[in-house]
């Protein structure tokens, strides 16, 4: 089936395209942080996703606030093997730290094969045969003589895959590691914690890692799914979100103290998404899964008001945005300075102190920080926001702080959104659009009329509303305006970036995942191979189409190309958009770059507009990268549906 996207060319869009021509023949610089990445725990993004703790409810601290139904036993089973007698319950008057207060205690009068909690992960643990899985447990023994814990990977079934022991426990509570070796692949299995020996004792933060996380990291991130991302090349990360910063009402606003430090010693909070949030990935992991892809960290903070969706309003779209007291706003902006001392601050500031207690003396070079979530533009926003932008700017001058202009690509948070940071001179502006391909087509002209004198931008959450190859196709020709206008947007990044199958709560996605898997689609594809090629030179009049669907306008829109140049490699790269369901010409001049290399590189991505890769056919569209002879005047016809990149090695 061929989807047909209705292109509306209005008479403005042809004067705009006839203003595009101004451009600089000499090449322009464009911002050097272009395509980055949006991460938000959305979708079991990072709890049950990108964090690889195995074990659910590990703290035993999920409540039916985080969503109906959940409770401290949630994911956990009592088991009686063998006959064996025994009880369970939660407490919470001795805890292994006052801010995870609830632990279990086991008590266990007849061991039987076994008494003890059966955890069966986020779906099911899933491990591989020869694999190691390292545990911990803070455990004590309450009464009884000392006895021996038992700790095992089984099946649904009991077969049991590793079992390790904790010989004799202490009457404190105490850390218990140890390493599992699965015999066996399961994709469901469960880990049991039992005792075979009567007594009494407390057990809490039962936790299970795969040894081989991402850059063998502790209390790391599962490996397929940072590679993927690592894969993206960002050239930042935002994070952690999204609606999530600024929460459920007020007492749910994203507090990043509350996620640094020991595991143990972390405040989970419910997840606006309606699960919980761990923080087992908390804003060290953050700074250093960022520093690991060599992705310029970005994190963004509330405004001081809650989301406009909190209190169930989401679909209504009713507002439920709540202020901090102006009373508390002090208290509130010095977390966000204590934040920027956290990633950047020496070591023998308050908070630099706390990133080296955790193991990173050296500063984390946060350059950008984002206030603000598409706050409704009220003026308790307005205030807030104030408070904390004149704050920032007056101690860390440098910084380049991201206002928000609302949830949409125009309308009245976007308007005053943008008068608003004009009036403060704010460095960047935070835009949001989820539109269908048509509007991707159809607004490449958008950021040719931005005025180069205001705020530049951030397109921090786009995408077309789909994982077709027609949304992607429309994403990668919207990507080469992007390109153009690099002088006044300085990133982007699509969003949300993962999403676990069985639990999403929204789509598209760039990245889906299960847990023995993951699914690039063809919109990852579109983002890697314009990160891969990004340039911090862009070149105008570099790419000529033959052959225009609308002779009426300068260009036709169903066909985009741009032209960068890397000065790191000396490379320039063409890119070709050939949104259309013909075949087109274009040619390309590439006289005014001295010497060309006759071998380019070059990487096709084509396929029908209805296309899709799936959990069951991942590989249905993938980049073909091949070579390809270039001089400095050619011709290339772009197959319908099609982006083309072509690396060229030049001297100018
Ligand atoms: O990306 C998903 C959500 O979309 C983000 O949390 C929010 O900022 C936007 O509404």
């Amino acid at each position: 089936m061929i989807f047909l996207i209705p292109f509306i060319l209005s008479g403005s869009s042809c004067l705009a395209q006839k203003k595009v021509k101004t451009i600089l023949q000499n090449g322009k610089p464009i911002s050097t942080d272009l395509f980055g990445v949006f991460f938000e725990d959305i979708n079991y993004s990072a709890d049950g996703g990108l964090y690889a703790e195995l074990i659910q409810n590990r703290s035993f601290e999920y409540s039916p606030s985080d969503k109906n139904g959940w409770n401290p036993f949630t994911s956990w089973e009592l088991v009686k093997d063998g006959y064996g007698i025994g009880t369970v319950s939660v407490e919470t008057s001795l805890p292994v730290h006052a801010q995870n207060p609830h632990y279990v205690t086991l008590s266990v009068e007849k061991g039987g094969e076994g008494v003890g909690l059966r955890n069966s992960g986020y779906d099911g643990i899933s491990i591989k045969a020869g694999g190691n899985y390292n545990f911990s447990v803070f455990a004590r023994q309450v009464r009884g003589n000392s006895a021996p814990l038992e700790i095992k990977l089984v099946s649904k079934k009991g077969i049991v895959y590793s079992r390790a022991f904790i010989p004799e426990l202490s009457g404190e509570w105490k850390k218990y590691t140890g390493t599992l070796t699965s015999d066996s692949t399961d994709a469901e299995a469960l880990l049991m914690v039992v005792s075979k020996s009567q007594g009494v004792f407390n057990l809490d933060m039962i936790s299970l890692f795969p040894s081989n996380t991402f850059h063998n990291r502790a209390n790391g991130l599962r490996s397929d799914l940072a590679e993927a991302i690592a894969n993206l090349k960002p050239k930042f990360m935002r994070f952690p979100g999204g609606c999530l910063v600024h929460g459920d009402g007020l007492t749910n606003l994203y507090q990043w103290k509350n996620t640094i430090g020991p595991i143990e010693s972390r405040v989970v909070q419910p997840n606006i998404w309606g699960y919980q949030q761990s923080v087992g990935l908390g804003y060290f992991e953050y700074f250093q899964f960022c520093e690991d892809i060599g992705a310029k960290p970005l994190p963004v903070v509330a405004a001081g008001v809650s989301c406009q969706n909190s209190g169930g309003s989401w679909r209504i779209g009713g507002t439920g945005q709540r202020a901090i007291p102006l009373e508390d706003m002090n208290r509130y902006t010095q977390d966000v300075l204590d934040l920027i001392e956290y990633a950047n601050g020496p070591v023998t500031s308050t908070w630099g102190a706390k990133r080296a207690e955790s193991g990173h003396p050296e500063s984390f070079h946060l350059e950008y920080i984002g206030i603000g979530n598409e706050d409704k533009q009220t003026p308790e926003f307005r205030e807030r926001f104030s408070l904390i932008y004149e704050a920032v700017k007056k101690k860390y001058p440098k910084m380049k702080v991201i206002g928000t202009v609302g949830p949409s690509p125009d309308g009245k948070d976007f308007e005053l959104g943008w008068k608003f940071a004009g009036e403060l001179n704010v460095p960047l502006v935070d835009e949001h659009y989820y539109m269908n391909p048509g509007w991707f087509i159809n607004n490449q002209n958008r950021y040719d009329l931005y005025k180069r004198t205001e705020s530049k931008v951030y397109i921090g959450e786009y995408a077309s509303k789909g994982n077709r190859w027609i949304n992607a196709i429309s994403e990668a020709a919207f990507m080469t305006s992007v390109e153009r206008n690099g002088d006044v947007v300085g990133l982007a990044s699509y969003a949300p970036l993962l999403a676990k199958e069985g639990h999403t709560q929204w789509n598209p996605d760039l990245i889906y995942f299960n847990n023995t898997g993951i699914n690039l689609t063809l919109n990852y594809y579109v983002q890697q191979l314009f990160s891969v090629n990004q340039g911090d030179t862009y070149y105008d009049k570099i790419v000529t189409f033959q052959q225009s669907t609308n002779p009426t306008c300068l260009n036709d829109f169903t066909q985009a190309a741009s032209c960068v140049k890397d000065s790191k490699t000396g490379d320039v790269i063409v890119k070709l958009v050939n949104a259309g369901n013909e075949k087109k010409t274009m040619d390309i001049d590439l006289s005014s770059f001295g010497i060309i290399k006759q071998n380019a590189l070059c990487y096709l991505l084509t396929g029908k507009s209805d296309a899709l890769n799936s959990f069951t056919n991942p590989q249905n569209i993938k980049p073909v990268k091949t070579s390809l002879k270039v001089s400095k005047m050619f011709t290339y016809e772009t197959l319908p549906l099609s982006l083309t990149i072509i690396r060229i090695k030049a001297g100018r």
